[in-house]
């Protein structure tokens, strides 16, 4: 059996949106370290099966389960089934997310709302349904030395102001604030609390972006290490951030972003 294999051996993680893109490579991650997954997805069956059947093909379990994380009922049905199917939940991972670009003078207000329930709602109801499962359980640790482990998929946005995207920006930054404060309450129960804010990474979501050759060298020139991220850049830091190797990290945000905040506009020319 490999290291990686350790790592989350008998721990259950829920991962929202997870029938392709980031979602996608997270729940293949944690399958490969040894986790039971529960993939939630929201309209793609057939790539929340891919997904599955690899994690399956890595030698864990899996579960498929069809929700929407803005809703609280579903939300609820999801961390039951969780705990019905695999008897305990350790993890969750708050990846489900939407971007509706629209310039501010015509931001409807159905997209702010749409966009603030999904990715920022949504994460919060998640978030407290798997702190409830955590606080029942409390810490085993033959399993893990965390009671659980949360982390949210947030952006660079969280930080970067964005035109145009003021609903996607603003439901990352209320994240943000979001995560430090459930990690400040929830530390002395042993939760760990974390995000990951990714940059521009080769999903659905930005492929008007990437997928066309001037989108893709504009993407290109905000990222100092020069090439764009792919879905298992942000697979692999998920599962070292939930593992004990990580047990001391709380309260605090990994960027995965080839350098992007780091403000290359400011890079010294020749
Ligand atoms: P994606 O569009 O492939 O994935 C988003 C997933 O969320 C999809 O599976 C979608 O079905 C699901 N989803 C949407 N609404 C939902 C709902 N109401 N309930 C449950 N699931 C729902 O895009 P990607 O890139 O994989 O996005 C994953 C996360 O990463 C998002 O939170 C996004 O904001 C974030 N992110 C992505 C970046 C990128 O460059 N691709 C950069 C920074 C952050």
């Amino acid at each position: 059996m490999s290291n990686t294999k350790l790592l989350l051996r008998n721990q259950t993680a829920v991962i929202t949106g997870a029938s392709g893109g980031i979602g996608g490579a997270i729940a293949i991650a944690l399958g490969k370290a040894g986790a039971n997954v529960v993939i939630n997805y929201y309209k793609d069956e057939e790539g929340a099966k891919e997904t599955q059947q690899a994690i399956v093909d890595a030698g864990s379990k899996a579960f498929i389960l069809k929700g929407d994380v803005g809703k609280e009922e579903d939300v609820i049905e999801l961390f039951q089934k969780a705990k019905e199917t695999f008897g305990a939940v350790h993890i969750l991972i708050n990846n489900a997310g939407i971007q509706i670009d629209e310039p501010f003078l015509s931001l409807s207000y159905e997209s702010w709302k749409q966009v603030i329930q999904t990715n920022l709602s949504g994460a919060f109801l998640c978030a407290r349904e798997a702190a409830k499962c955590f606080d029942e359980q409390g810490v085993d640790e033959e399993v893990s030395k965390a009671s659980g482990k949360i982390v949210f998929i947030s952006s660079v946005h969280d930080t970067i102001p964005w035109s145009g995207r003021v609903n996607y920006a603003t439901s990352k930054g209320g994240m943000k604030m979001m995560m430090k404060s459930i990690a400040q309450e929830l530390a002395p129960s042993k939760v760990r609390v974390n995000s990951i804010s990714p940059g521009a990474i080769k999903t659905p979501i930005n492929e008007h972006e990437w997928g066309n050759k001037e989108g893709e060298q504009k993407m290109l020139a905000k990222i100092p290490y020069g090439r764009i991220g792919e879905p298992d850049d942000i697979g692999g830091v998920a599962a070292w951030l939930v593992s004990d190797q990580a047990d001391y990290i709380t309260g605090t945000t990994v960027y995965v972003d080839g350098g992007m905040t780091l403000y290359p506009s400011f890079q010294e020319e020749d």
